[in-house]
């Protein structure tokens, strides 16, 4: 059976056109968001897009959604970069050779490539890998994760394998996390006390009397969060096989971290349009700019639906509704509103009208106020959810637009609004 051909939301131009800039031989873009607001389906989408631009692309996910890791293929890639298949991609009705692999992030398997390759001595590797602290902290503490990405990333690159890589990051309360948790990990076996405290060759009576000190005292209650119980021995017998890869684990810490501030290294912020989101935004863009961080684009998702954007693609009536609800509002509240109509529903409806032009009008402020140098694209809420490749290359093919439509939308919100003061 030939694949279905997936009609072009916006004819005429490429993809991807307008992230030309960010999706350049030799770059890393590295996702940076809060929780849930769609940053592993922008990266997939990105993905996508930098293939499109004929580059070939490494995604790095991180924990996708079970479905997106279908539309992936990542059920059977796992955890090192494969080519998605020529069949898989003509499915989606994506071009076949596109050269674009996938993998997701397996933090353990990163830790212990980093054992085998650090530690020479089998048997300190062997106690390290059975260690009950190594293991608490490869897989509990939330820095492990954003290390052990960083790690894969660097590896990546270094391989020069790939023209392009593109870093989805982990999930996050605070967009920094991915920059900073890796530091804040680390210092964990850098804290001043910490070797010396339990360099084996230091005497029981030693360790007892700077146990006593508030320093020592801060150093076993951080470690200790991670080692659960029997702490000490456990934590003593981990130093002292991981003793000569713990400066490999800080110096491959500042790498990635010098790696982080260089050209290559493009920051892309996935956003949604709530106020709340926007402010954070505002303020993350302020904070990168102090700290030097190259933030390339901003992707505002979920904003507005999709029959909104191809309307307004289309030149045809976008946003029409909202007029219609409008006068919908001013016929309910007169004698001669029709007794189908519901209070409730119109209310509803209101409702919904204003919370519309409201984004719309927060996003406009927020494109205006954004320095020169940030790109801006959106993607709409994509009817069906994002369920397999084919919708991801739609919401590539929307990214890729940019902000091209906002002033369309901007103008079909005005409309809308001049409706409301003709109906009253
Ligand atoms: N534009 C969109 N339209 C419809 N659904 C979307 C859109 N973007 C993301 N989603 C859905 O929202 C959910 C969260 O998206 P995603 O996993 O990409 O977010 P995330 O920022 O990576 O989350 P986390 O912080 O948990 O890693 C997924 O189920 C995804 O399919
Ligand atoms: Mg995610």
């Amino acid at each position: 059976m030939r694949p279905q051909v997936r009609p072009a939301i916006f004819q005429k131009i490429p993809p991807g056109c307008a992230m030309k800039d960010l999706l350049r031989k030799g770059s890393i873009v590295i996702m940076l968001g809060t929780g849930g607001v769609g940053k592993t389906t922008v990266a997939a989408a990105l993905g996508i897009a930098g293939a499109q631009a004929y580059l070939e692309t490494a995604l790095i996910t991180v924990d996708p959604a079970p479905r997106l890791r279908d539309a992936l293929g990542l059920e059977r890639l796992g955890g090192k970069p494969a080519r998605l298949t020529q069949r898989h991609l003509r499915s989606a009705g994506l071009r076949a050779d596109l050269k674009l692999s996938a993998l997701m992030l397996d933090v353990k398997g990163v830790w212990d490539a980093m054992v085998e390759r650090f530690v020479s001595d089998p048997q300190a590797r062997k106690r390290i890998l059975q260690n009950p602290f190594y293991r608490n902290l490869s897989a509990e503490f939330a820095g492990s994760e954003s290390f052990a990405a960083l790690q894969e990333l660097y590896e990546l690159h270094q391989a020069g394998r790939f023209d392009l890589e593109v870093v989805d990051t982990p999930p996050a309360a605070y967009a920094f996390d991915f920059l900073e948790a890796p530091a804040r990990f680390v210092r964990l076996f850098d804290l001043p006390g910490a070797r010396w405290l339990f360099t084996p060759s230091l005497s029981a009576s030693r360790i007892a009397m700077r146990i006593a000190s508030n320093a020592a005292r801060f150093v076993v209650r951080e470690l200790e969060r991670f080692a659960g119980r029997g702490v000490l021995s456990t934590i003593a017998d981990f130093f002292a096989a991981a003793a000569e890869s713990l400066d490999a684990v800080v110096d491959r810490l500042h790498k990635t971290q010098a790696l982080m501030r260089s050209p290559a290294v493009r920051f892309v912020m996935v956003t949604t349009a709530e106020e709340d989101r926007l402010r954070q935004a505002s303020d993350l863009i302020a904070e990168m700019k102090k700290r030097e961080l190259n933030l390339s684009a901003i992707v505002i998702n979920r904003f507005l639906d999709e029959r909104t954007w191809r309307e307004t693609a289309e030149g045809t009536s976008a946003l029409d509704y909202l007029g219609e609800i409008a006068r919908l509002q001013s016929n309910s509240s007169s004698d001669a509103a029709p007794a189908h109509v519901s209070t409730p529903l119109v209310d509803y409806l209101a409702c919904y009208r204003e919370r519309t032009l409201g984004a719309i009008d927060r996003i406009g402020a927020f494109a205006r106020d954004l320095p020169a140098g940030i790109r801006l694209a959106f993607a709409p809420e994509m009817g069906d959810g994002v369920p397999d490749l084919r919708a991801l290359a739609q919401v590539a093919e929307y990214i890729g637009r940019g902000a091209e439509f906002l002033h369309l939308i901007e103008n079909a919100a005005d409309y809308a609004r001049r409706a409301e003061t003709v109906a009253n």
